[in-house]
């Protein structure tokens, strides 16, 4: 079948082991079913999978990708909870000592077909389209807990988003706008800033400059390059919300004083569970709001998508789909 995969690894040349091409069917355990994939969405995560971050040698070929929307086998519209459990898990998915997410143990959602357990099968709304379906399971998900589960974020709290261009970040921005948060954003870039005012961000600011007031929460996916800058944006008692490090995670000064001095809470943040995603889900139908998709590229031009990802030249999210068959 056709598939995007990663053959070997280059932590300075992520795109050079990064394949267009067939792979063979996907294996289907019992409990497991397949989803014929109409659409996907490209992470970080794909990059860093390229660089050999949370994968071994032994498992290349990797089928890359870990969202997917599509057709379940009795032909329904569905999403596909990326974060994998063990069989016997109950309970928060996210907290499983031993879960995993597609493309990491199992082959990813880059591919005609995905093979995922069944109850990792989530019913996609009508008024979403596969395209946009295809962006919730890791970028907006993740967005979704750090905001309103580990965030516990409140109508008209104020929310710093850093490095406004990303997915997570961008659907920070939307959906703590239609949430009722006040929602300020940094960037390097002029332009995303601007484009973030245009997606519903309150304020923005170039990254690092000093803001008119302290803020409550900060959401934060840059790491080394803007850590310092969120800790001393945050009013006494804020907290910062962490889900990720794009520029590094060896930040030189963690600001340790400043954060038990002012009692500010670090808290980390991964994914989310089957029931946020279908909550995230309900909240788009709900109130209208769309994820925000930077390009929508055919699948045979992946590197195309791959290589905007990696220069960081995306507003939104990138997203890969089949020829004129997905909605
Ligand atoms: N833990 C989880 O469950 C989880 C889930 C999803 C993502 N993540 C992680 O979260 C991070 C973001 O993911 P994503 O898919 O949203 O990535 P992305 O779309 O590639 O995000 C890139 C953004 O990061 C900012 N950035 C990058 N380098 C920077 C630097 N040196 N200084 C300041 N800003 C910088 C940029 O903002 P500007 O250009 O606007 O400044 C850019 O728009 C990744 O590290 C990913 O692995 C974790």
């Amino acid at each position: 079948m056709f598939a995007v995969y990663a053959d070997r690894f280059s932590s300075d040349d992520p795109l050079s082991g990064l394949v267009v091409g067939e792979r063979p069917d996907p294996e289907v355990p019992d409990g497991w079913t397949t989803v014929e994939v109409k659409a996907a969405s490209l992470n970080h995560h794909d990059l860093w999978s390229l660089r050999g971050v949370g994968l071994k040698e032994e498992q290349l070929p990797m089928i890359l990708g870990c969202d997917a929307a599509g057709l379940d086998e009795d032909g329904n519209d569905v999403v596909v909870h990326a974060v994998i459990s063990s069989p016997a898990w109950e309970g928060d998915e996210t907290f499983d000592p031993r879960r995993s997410l597609l493309s990491e143990r199992h082959q990813g959602s880059f591919a005609a077909k995905v093979a995922v357990p069944r109850r990792n099968l989530v019913p996609k709304p009508a008024s979403l389209t596969f395209e946009q379906a295809a962006c919730l399971p890791t970028a907006w998900l993740t967005a979704y807990r750090m905001l309103f589960t580990r965030g516990g974020l409140k109508p008209g709290e104020t929310v710093l988003v850093q490095g406004a261009g990303g997915g997570v970040a961008t659907a920070a921005v939307v959906l703590g706008r239609a949430a009722g948060l006040r929602v300020w954003v940094t960037s390097r870039d002029e332009a995303k800033r601007a484009k973030a005012v245009g997606v519903g961000a309150h304020e923005a600011f170039e990254s690092g400059a000093r803001l008119p007031e302290r803020v409550d929460a900060v959401v934060e996916t840059v790491g080394k390059a803007t850590w310092s800058h969120s800790v001393r944006s945050l009013r006494p008692g804020g907290r910062i919300i962490t889900s990720g490090t794009t520029s590094g995670a060896d930040v030189e000064d963690p600001e340790l004083t400043r954060t038990f001095f002012l009692q500010l809470s670090v808290i980390g943040s991964t994914m989310g569970t089957r029931e946020e995603l279908a909550a995230l889900m309900r909240f788009l139908d709900s109130t209208g709001t769309r994820p925000l998709i930077d390009r929508t590229i055919p699948f045979e031009d992946a590197r195309e998508g791959f290589a905007a990802m990696a220069e960081g030249e995306v507003f939104g999210k990138i997203v890969f789909t089949f020829g004129q068959g997905a909605r």
